[in-house]
């Protein structure tokens, strides 16, 4: 096998990212909240160049800027400075250094749809009607009296439009009223957000995640949207008027360009829809939008070989040639992983399969911190919920709280995450579930991810390698449906095929003997596995899977 270098040209093609949510990741002051020197003491945990630590390639920290915290700074209002409770700019700079030192590129959320209503663009478009700001923001009057401009919702709730009484007109925030949408019609908004960009890509940074992107462009006469039948009010729209505009590729297009001056940096666009097609359509025409793109369908999938064998290639299929599947299971606004498939006492196996989904599979994996060691959602009372849009729409959903709790890094106080008071509660499972107890654990879900992670460096076809999906349909055999999903992944003279049953009971592979591509191999050899078992196979059919069992081999004597 050849040892595969994440540093070379597209290296986010077979980086493993990790996201940090900076304020839970770990404290290194002692007020509570995590920082930047946190997250450099933490760096040889991510990957200190051996097998024993985690191995991942890349870093997404979430938004480090100065806000007013309405949205845990995904309201931001300073662009380009540090958040105080972060740190500082010089800890900023040593972050990359350290983490560049190691091999670990740093990505950061760059939020260009909205700024905070703090942010002093918006205090002076909002000083009057006539400042040369106010265009920067989208402003109307409205329809009538009470009545805002048109009936665009909020993501979060409620009207999408909030009365100034001051100047005696509506503006419009996708998300909270305290997120105003900038005008990105304007050339000016443009200008200064592309230098925001420069500036950090100056400083080093690696890329960006783009938040909410599908948001950032409106229609222009600000049309109603059709109505139509949706779980949430949110959903009782369909937003062809508000979000997906053809002006956004236009301005992802121009983003691209600027990042391709750069030469290695990249990007990765949020696009908040459940259709794999319209956010593969934020790759643009070929490649020349994003690198990656976010597919929110893995995140509401059932834990059942058909639902992902399903998702896994209209994912795959929907992605266009030239471009390259980002795939993630869990982030800071969705409940945990483990959480979502974990009721039942097969949790841990569960988790495993679904590790191997997302590290095997053909595309970039996004993990969220804490989802290597299992952590789980944490029930926080009402009264100490800290998301605001949480306790916004409580009880429904529950907010993000739950997901954001502080690493877990050892079983003493608070986890190890702070020597002081946490800003948002630890999760009670900390005791037992943490990274001091995982490390020296072989069976643990921790060892099993690092395992992985080491693997797929180290081997091409994990890394890069085309797939050809099979197993996993409802086909019966023996009187059971087959419940495993297996795919061959492929680059130049290698073959790996993947396996993973995704059920509590035995399965044998049905093998895809009819499957002409399949008949040059003369034997499978397993390279790695969940349980003890044979070691080589001369075919397919007779592989038997264990229960959750995951079962990675590499054909041999290929004729
Ligand atoms: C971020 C959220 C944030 C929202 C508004 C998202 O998609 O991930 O955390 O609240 O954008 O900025």
């Amino acid at each position: 096998m050849v040892e595969a270098d994440t540093l070379q040209g597209e290296w986010w093609k077979s980086a493993v990212f990790y996201e940090i949510y900076v304020r839970s990741f770990r404290d290194s002051n002692g007020d509570g909240i995590g920082d930047l020197r946190g997250i450099i003491d933490k760096l040889d945990y991510l990957n200190d160049g051996t097998p024993s630590s985690l191995g991942i390639d890349a870093i997404w920290l979430s938004p480090v800027h100065p806000s007013p915290d309405y949205d845990f700074g995904y309201d931001v209002s300073d662009f380009s400075s540090i958040n105080p409770a972060f740190g500082t700019m010089e800890d900023f700079d040593e972050l990359l250094r350290e983490a560049h030192d190691r091999g670990i590129r740093v990505v950061m959320d760059l939020v260009m749809n909205h700024t905070s209503d703090e942010h002093p663009w918006f205090m002076e478009s909002r000083s009057s009607r006539d400042n040369p700001y106010r265009d920067w923001y989208i402003w109307r009057d409205g329809r009538s009296f009470r009545r805002p401009p048109n009936r665009w919702r909020s993501a979060v709730l409620g009207s999408a439009w909030t009365y100034d009484r001051d100047t005696r007109q509506y503006y419009y925030h996708a998300f909270l009223k305290r997120q105003p949408d900038l005008n990105w019609r304007n050339p000016s908004v443009k200008a200064s957000m592309f230098d925001v960009a420069r500036f950090w890509l100056d400083r080093g940074v690696d890329g960006f995640r783009l938040d909410l992107i599908n948001h950032l462009v409106e229609d222009e006469e600000l049309r109603d949207n059709p109505r139509c039948l949706g779980r949430y009010p949110y959903e009782w729209q369909e937003h062809i008027y508000d979000r997906d505009r053809p002006e956004t590729h236009q301005v992802l297009k121009e983003f691209r360009g600027l990042l391709d001056e750069y030469g290695d940096r990249m990007m990765v666009s949020e696009v908040y829809a459940f259709d794999p097609k319209l956010a593969a359509s934020f790759y643009g025409e070929g490649d020349d939008e994003s690198h990656l793109v976010f597919n929110y369908d893995y995140l509401f999938t059932r834990f059942a070989a058909k639902s992902f064998r399903r998702v896994v290639t209209e994912w795959d299929n929907a992605v266009p040639e030239e471009g390259w599947p980002a795939l993630f299971l869990g982030s800071h606004d969705t409940p945990r992983l483990f959480s979502r498939y974990g009721r039942f006492r097969d949790a841990w196996s569960r988790a495993k399969v679904l590790a191997a989904l997302l590290l095997t599979s053909r595309g970039t994996p996004f993990m969220y911190y804490g989802d290597e060691i299992g952590m789980s959602n944490c029930h926080i009372p009402r009264w100490e919920m800290q998301d605001p849009v949480g306790r916004l729409v409580w009880p429904i959903p529950m907010g993000r709280d739950r997901c954001r709790t502080p690493m877990q890094w050892n079983g003493g106080p608070f986890a190890g995450f702070t020597s002081g008071t946490p800003w948002l509660r630890v999760h009670r499972s900390y005791k037992h579930r943490n990274v001091e107890e995982q490390s020296a654990n072989e069976e643990s879900l921790l060892d099993f991810y690092r395992r992985l992670i080491h693997l797929r460096r180290r081997t091409p076809a994990l890394n890069r390698g085309s797939m050809r999906v099979w197993g996993g349909t409802q086909k019966i055999w023996q009187g059971v449906p087959l419940k495993y999903l297996t795919y061959l992944r492929e680059h130049g003279d290698q073959s790996i095929l993947v396996a993973m049953n995704f059920h509590g009971r035995m399965a044998r592979l049905h093998g895809p003997s009819e499957d002409g591509h399949f008949s040059r191999f003369n034997a499978f050899r397993t390279i790695f596995s969940t349980h003890q078992g044979q070691d080589e196979f001369s075919d397919l059919r007779q592989v038997v899977l264990a229960p959750y069992q995951v079962l990675i081999m590499e054909a041999v004597g290929s004729t």
